[in-house]
């Protein structure tokens, strides 16, 4: 096929694929999703089970999605007749449609935050917080959010990888680490900073050792979640990169860049939350938006404050949702001979229409988000292990490339055979143990 014969684009730079990556892994997961999952499983037992599982499970994890895209060269669902495995493409297909359903979400919540965005300049918000987004989370109102924020997604994603995402990445990601340590200051200086650290950073470990079957599987989908995993996103992006690069260097990066961004949401909202005497994890989807709202509403310059912390989360989820789409994108765009803004502009429309039901309802949105995070990632997380762990038998040689050793090093021997026996039976446990919490929430919800 004469596709296959183009040379395929490369990332102009090593920094332009770390941040490209970094800019996927940082988005509404850290900022929205995180802390809201810090709240419900008991504040700071669940940071130290969520670093443990990136740590452990979760950087491996990538380097598995890595070694299929950079010796593929392809999008997640070609990759796999391109190593020789066809019959394993329905991991591709898998992935494929749980990026049209959580970008179909994601970008209704993206919508909000870029509301509330606009909403700071001009103080709408500041007498109801609460009150205020239930008025704009759901209705015709929350479509259109939903519409822009796709318009703008598609656009950068329409003007091409190198162009487009990796210029857009190298403003984004330094802008947001920027903004939240300003912000992190601002909120050193509030009553309830004290109390908001207590909460969130000191463990007490007696709670962990009676909820960690809790705790594990929530910890592991916010980690797949928040690391992009799952989906193809690092299958994609990994297919751009050249073989002289050290995948194990990068992803080690990539993991800590984004883990640094959640902590530092962290320390921005629960101070906030107990400042305004909100109960962490009480306040579902909307608590970010109603908690830190209504706190910024109390300051002095609150309508630079507001406009600085949305605007931030903007930008995240920006780059979150072009990495999504570029799967599907690169997808279309391997497969039929379209043009790339042709296909962005199908696929975004299509997209768009999927997600007006969570624009139309709050609970629709929830459903969306257990479905995918808790049941959909974790699966595509444990076929790709077992693809790499036991199918494809060069993953150790291709993890190698670029690190100096060859096949045989301590390295990629290690990796491998820990990918195929540990990790797959953490990540087994996590499915089971979701798939059954999963279909309890889902019968007490219909029934
Ligand atoms: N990692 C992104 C975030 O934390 C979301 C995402 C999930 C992006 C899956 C790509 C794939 O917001």
């Amino acid at each position: 096929m004469a596709l296959e014969e183009v040379t395929r684009e490369k990332w102009a730079t090593r920094l332009g694929f770390i941040l490209a990556a970094v800019g996927s892994a940082v988005g509404l997961g850290n900022i929205w999703r995180f802390p809201f999952q810090v709240g419900q499983e008991g504040g700071a037992a669940f940071l130290v089970m969520y670093l443990l599982f990136v740590a452990i499970i979760g950087i491996p994890a990538m380097l598995v999605e890595f070694v299929v895209g950079r010796s593929s060269e392809r999008n997640p669902i070609n990759a796999f007749d391109r190593l020789g495995h066809g019959e394993w493409r329905f991991i591709g297909i898998l992935g494929v449609i749980t990026g049209f359903l959580i970008l179909s979400y994601y970008s209704v919540v993206a919508g909000w935050v870029t509301r509330y965005t606009f909403a700071s300049l001009t103080g709408a918000y500041f007498g109801e917080a609460g009150a205020y987004f239930g008025q704009i989370s759901a209705g015709p109102a929350a479509v259109g959010f939903h519409a822009l924020f796709m318009v703008v997604t598609a656009v950068i994603v329409a003007a091409g990888i190198q162009k487009g995402i990796e210029m857009a990445v190298k403003v984004m990601v330094p802008a947001l680490l920027v903004l939240l340590v300003g912000l992190i200051a601002y909120a050193f200086t509030l009553e309830g900073a004290a109390q908001g650290y207590e909460y969130y950073l000191s463990p007490d470990f007696g709670v962990i050792a009676a909820n960690w079957t809790s705790i594990l599987p929530a910890a592991a989908g916010q980690a797949f979640f928040t690391l992009s995993l799952g989906m193809g996103v690092m299958i994609t992006y990994a297919s751009y990169i050249d073989e002289d690069r050290n995948l194990g260097v990068d992803g080690g990066w990539i993991a800590f860049l984004n883990t640094l961004v959640s902590i530092l949401a962290g320390l921005v909202v629960f101070p906030v939350l107990f400042t305004i005497g909100t109960e962490p994890g009480s306040g579902g989807p909307g608590e970010l938006f109603a908690g830190v709202g209504g706190a910024i509403a109390q300051v002095p310059g609150s309508r630079l404050v507001g406009f600085l912390f949305f605007g931030v989360v903007t930008i995240a989820a920006l780059s979150s949702a072009i990495s999504i789409l570029e799967v599907l994108v690169s997808y279309a765009i391997d497969n039929y001979s379209i043009e790339r803004p042709t296909a962005t502009a199908v696929i975004s429309a299509i997209v768009f229409v999927v997600g007006i039901p969570s624009a139309m309802s709050t609970d629709v949105l929830t459903l969306f988000d257990a479905t995918t995070a808790q049941l959909l990632l974790p699966l595509g997380v444990f076929l790709t292990v077992i693809f790499v762990g036991w199918v494809y038998q060069d993953s150790a040689k291709e993890l190698a490339k670029g690190t100096g050793s060859d096949a045989s090093g301590t390295l990629p021997v290690l990796w491998l055979w820990y990918v195929r026996i540990p990790i797959l039976i953490v990540v087994g446990f996590v499915l089971v143990i979701n798939a059954t919490e999963l279909y309890g929430t889902l019968t007490d919800m219909l029934l």
